[in-house]
């Protein structure tokens, strides 16, 4: 009989020591966090069937804090730079679990890095917004409430600038030579000249930067084969010239009225060697049925018209069919599929 106790005793050693072992491994900690673990008094919290890697992370980096064992647990690991450093400013902040992974899943890094000097904000509404900014949120309300607009709308017009007048505000282009460079109201170009200019055959006093000249060429060769004859008449304009000519425009008209068809010096498309302006050949005007062809050709060879009546209210200028802006042929289609203005597919695809 003492030797069944014995026996059965034995067993019940051998499976305490196996679940023991069992568990150790299954948890697949290493020692060394084990040990940390252990030290901080925390190992008897952790779920040992799910092994965490933000848990596994956070025990190894230095910002382990204790007092964060079960958000870490439960918290989904991400591929950042300071990944524990940045959960634990979140949820010093008071972010739930729940919000921290919602943070990383849908909010981009340069948004995540702001939002760590942010007291907290609820960012919800603004999870499938991908061009929204954490630093402009009160404007987005304020913009939404005054003009009973959608969230995205608020967002996409506040980005551009929309929610403060024309030539107010104003950035200076950082990227000036980028065949991609949004030029408006609110942002200069300062000085800047293009380096890369090349002379339209039709005139060598008509220049444009050298893959916007080769284009150009094209969309006019392409005119000619469907009947439609079309010359450049005004193309790169350097600062200076465009500082006279507003002057101009603003002695003969006002300011007022000078600002809905001319662009003030540095603001101007044609600074940047990209925009061209044309007529049909033995006019001064581009006829009707010209403007036509361009609106349905042009972005075939890169070019898109930039200033329509209906894009007006987020341009500031009135209609142009004749300014083309050079954008590449990829761009410009897409600027055409979506059918919206450049500073709006700037804001949303190009940032
Ligand atoms: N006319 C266009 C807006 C310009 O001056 O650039
Ligand atoms: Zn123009």
């Amino acid at each position: 009989m003492k030797k069944y106790l014995y026996l059965i005793a034995i067993i019940i050693l051998c499976s305490t020591i196996t679940t023991y072992f069992y568990m150790e491994e299954n948890i697949a900690y290493s020692s060394k966090a084990v040990s940390i673990m252990k030290k901080y008094n925390v190992y008897n919290q952790i779920d040992k069937q799910n092994y965490s890697k933000t848990l596994d992370f956070a025990l190894n980096s230095n910002n382990f804090n204790e007092k964060y064992v079960n958000n870490y647990q439960n918290i989904d690991y991400v591929e950042v730079d300071n990944f524990i450093t940045k959960v634990n400013t979140l949820l010093n902040n008071s972010y739930s679990n729940e919000e921290i992974n919602d943070i990383f899943k849908y909010i981009s890094k340069k948004n995540i890095e702001k939002l760590l000097e942010e007291d907290k904000l609820d960012l919800k509404p603004y999870y499938y917004i991908k061009n929204f900014e954490v630093d402009k949120l009160d404007k987005y309300e304020e913009y939404k409430d005054l003009h009973n607009c959608s969230l995205e709308e608020a967002v996409l017009k506040v980005n551009i600038g929309l929610d403060h007048d024309f030539y107010t505000q104003i950035e200076e282009i950082e990227n000036s030579n980028e065949y991609t460079v949004l030029v408006n109201k609110y942002h200069s170009l300062g000085t800047y000249a293009p380096n890369d200019l090349k002379s339209l055959s039709y005139d060598s006093r008509y220049k444009l930067r050298a893959k916007a000249a080769d284009a150009f060429e094209q969309l006019v060769a392409a005119g000619k084969l469907d009947n439609v004859y079309i010359r450049p008449y005004s193309a790169y304009r350097s600062y200076q010239t465009q500082k006279t000519l507003y002057n101009n425009y603003v002695a003969r008209d006002g300011v007022k009225e000078a600002d809905t068809y001319s662009a003030r010096p540095g603001h101007s498309e044609h600074q940047t060697g990209l925009a061209v302006d044309v007529w049909s050949e033995g006019y001064n005007e581009i006829r009707e049925s010209d403007a036509k062809w361009l609106q349905d050709n042009s972005y075939k060879y890169g070019f898109i018209i930039r200033y329509t009546k209906e894009n007006m209210p987020i341009t500031g200028y009135i209609e142009e069919p004749w300014h083309l802006r050079y954008l590449g042929v990829d761009i410009a289609t897409d600027v055409v599929d979506k059918d919206i203005t450049y500073d709006e597919y700037y804001d949303l695809y190009l940032k």
